[in-house]
């Protein structure tokens, strides 16, 4: 299954997305079953290493961040089977493509969907503009959310 995490600028939320996407998997012996990305909706940081405070959370608990930003492009529709957008404004951008496919469409999901302590609210929130505090209550966010992702998804 190939599953792409999306949000702004991909250098805090989705790459953490990913990078503890893919411990949880590895954790449950189920690193085989996925192809793993991420993106941002925008491209300022296309080509960028994640943003340092995404990269000192990331080191604190241990996950591996691998790769530098991308944009979002029209075939990840195709080339993906979940589409995991971390706030509303990035699922609004996804679905603005005019022409999109009704298969499409039903590929993105909100990452808070799967937050058992989301409790209405169901965005990752930027954490850009604040200090550490802001990356750990996100990191905490996106691994309840991502073990109940995985979770959700049958063993093949
Ligand atoms: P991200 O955070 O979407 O979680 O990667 C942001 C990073 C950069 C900007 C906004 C959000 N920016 O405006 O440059």
């Amino acid at each position: 299954m190939k599953i792409l995490f999306v949000c702004l600028g991909n250098i805090c939320r989705s790459p953490l997305a990913e990078a503890i996407f893919n411990h949880l998997a590895a954790q449950a012996g189920r690193a085989n079953e996925f192809i793993v990305d991420s993106c941002g909706t925008g491209g300022w940081h296309a080509g960028e290493p994640p943003d340092p405070r995404t990269r000192a959370v990331a080191q604190q608990h241990g996950v591996a961040l691998k790769r530098r930003a991308r944009q979002f492009q029209r075939t990840d529709f195709n080339d993906f089977d979940l589409i995991v957008a971390m706030d509303r404004e990035n699922v609004s951008d996804l679905l603005s493509f005019s022409t999109l496919k009704p298969e499409h469409r039903a590929k993105v999901k909100l990452l808070r969907e799967f937050d058992p302590q989301a409790d209405g609210n169901l965005d990752v929130p930027d954490p850009w503009y604040g200090g550490p505090d802001g990356f750990e209550r996100v990191y905490q966010m996106i691994e309840r959310s991502a073990k109940e992702l995985l979770d959700s998804i049958p063993r093949p």
